[in-house]
C-alpha cells in the first residue's frame, strides 16, 4: 500500500502488507506518522483517517452505520474517500492501493 503525506508533511509511505490486517494496523506496524489509532480500531476515536484514492475507493465495501457516524469527528475536512483506516481489510483486490494522509488527527 501507498501512504501519501499531506502538504505539510509530503512524501509516500510504502508498506509490504499482509491481507487481512486493516489498513490502520498496517501504517502503526509501520510507524507511519499522521495514523494516530488512538483507540485501536475499536471505531470511536476517528483518528485514523484517511483519504483513499480512486480507483481503490470504490471497491471497498460501503461504510457501516457505525464508521459513517465517526466520520463526522475527523479533525481535517471530509472529503471524497475519506474513510478511517481501522475499518479497511486489506484484500488482494485491493493490491496497490493507494491513500493521502490528512493534515491533523486531532
Ligand atoms: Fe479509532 Fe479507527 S482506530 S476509529
Amino acid at each position: 500500500v501507498h501512504l501519501f503525506g499531506p502538504a505539510s508533511a509530503p512524501g509516500e509511505t510504502t508498506l509490504e502488507v499482509r491481507p487481512g490486517q486493516s489498513l490502520m494496523q498496517a501504517a502503526v506496524a509501520g510507524n507511519v506518522k499522521g495514523i494516530e489509532a488512538d483507540c485501536g480500531g475499536l471505531l470511536t476515536c476517528a483518528t485514523c483517517h484517511v483519504y483513499v484514492r480512486e480507483p481503490f475507493a470504490s471497491r471497498l465495501d460501503l461504510p457501516t452505520e457505525d464508521e459513517m457516524g465517526m466520520l463526522e469527528f475527523t479533525a481535517s475536512p471530509r472529503r471524497a474517500g475519506s474513510r478511517l483506516s481501522c475499518q479497511i481489510r486489506l484484500t488482494p483486490e485491493l493490491d496497490g492501493l493507494a491513500v493521502d494522509l490528512p493534515e491533523s488527527q486531532h
